[in-house]
């Protein structure tokens, strides 16, 4: 089901690439070198997944959930954008033999495909992994000098450089201040515009530094923090996508299927949550008329009111899952 897509990396000399072959602990796992999973037993406990499950692990990353998964005796569809994703837990999850399978693309066109089955459960673990985030190769990190990239996969419409050296003005504010929430917007942008009109920018830590130099640096975050977040949210049309994969869950789910979103993002829950409020409720009301009449929309059953936030002692072994957020929902057994 995978497409090829090798080569589509700038070519880009690297120390932190890790090659599963090399990777000691890959035939354990390598959970905790390339990616530490969150709310792992939250995921269990919800996704309740078993023999004769088939679940979907939309973002597929380092396998540690689709692991969960399928040592509790599910089958799954590992989807993720990233070739080198694909390929790490793919041999990470040999040993599961056919109940294991991959499939190269943004989640929100899975659903396009015809030959994928109506699953039991479907999991976003939404953002970048560790690992995405540790290769310098990959441009993520304002700490690693890189080429300007960003982009989780193929699938991904362009690099960081596009939007950095070529978007307007009126863009760049809009994302920093939208995706990033960065108070500071108009002087890092303004800043990026002036130093890309002599020079355009080539790396990370050349982006890094411009930013920094327009802002100085107070605390202990990285004052280019919110502006790499946002504009990586660009790069791969993040928020566009979460829109599109919530509105096919219901093509993907079979009825009473289970739907678990982990974001780490306010903008992600705040679209996850308007999402399932709008599709849970079952009767609208409205002063013009006599009666609450059956929302045509309602598709599925909140399975927790709130957002499930991790427990301290999850952020304590896993300081990544402090901004983490999970809501579950199931599809309704009869819709109407
Ligand atoms: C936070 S990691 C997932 C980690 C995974 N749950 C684990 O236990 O290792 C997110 C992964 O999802 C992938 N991803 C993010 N957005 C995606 C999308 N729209 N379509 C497909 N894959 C996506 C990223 O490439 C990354 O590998």
């Amino acid at each position: 089901m995978a497409r090829a897509a090798s080569g589509w990396l700038p070519a880009w000399p690297s120390s932190t690439l890790q090659s599963t072959e090399s990777d000691p602990t890959a035939e354990a796992g390598g959970v905790a070198s390339y990616h530490a999973p969150v709310f792992p037993a939250e995921v269990i406990e919800w996704m309740q997944p078993a023999e004769g499950k088939f679940i979907i692990d939309g973002t597929l990353g380092g396998g540690g959930h689709s692991e969960l998964f399928l040592k509790a005796g599910a089958t799954v569809l590992g989807v993720d954008r990233d070739p080198e994703a694909l390929a790490h837990a793919s041999k990470r999850l040999a040993r599961f033999g056919e109940r294991f399978s991959t499939w190269e693309g943004n989640h929100c066109e899975v659903a396009g495909d015809a030959s994928i089955q109506m699953a039991d459960g479907l999991l976003l673990d939404l953002g970048v992994s560790s690992h995405q985030l540790d290769s310098a190769e990959r441009g993520f990190s304002f700490m690693r000098e890189g080429p300007l990239d960003m982009r989780m996969g193929p699938s991904s419409p362009r690099s960081a450089a596009e939007v950095v050296n070529q978007w307007p003005e009126v863009d760049l504010l809009r994302i920093l201040r939208e995706y990033g929430e960065e108070k500071r917007a108009r002087r890092i942008v303004a800043a990026i515009i002036e130093r890309r009109a002599e020079k355009l920018f080539t790396t990370t830590l050349d982006l890094a530094d411009c930013i920094e130099k327009a802002v100085g640096r107070q605390g202990r975050i990285h004052p280019a923090t919110r502006t790499f977040q946002a504009i990586r949210m660009a790069v791969n049309e993040e928020l566009e996508s979460l829109q599109h994969a919530l509105e096919a869950v219901p093509r993907l789910l079979k009825p009473g299927g289970r739907l678990l979103v982990i974001t780490f993002h306010s903008l992600e829950d705040r679209m996850v949550k308007r999402f399932l409020k709008a599709r849970s409720t079952e009767f609208l009301d409205n002063p013009a008329w006599a009666q609450p009449r059956p929302n045509p929309d309602c598709q599925f059953k909140l399975l927790a009111r709130k957002a499930i936030a991790p427990t301290q002692a999850e952020v304590s072994i896993n300081p990544r899952a402090r901004s983490a957020k999970l809501r579950v929902a199931s599809l309704l057994e009869h819709q109407s």
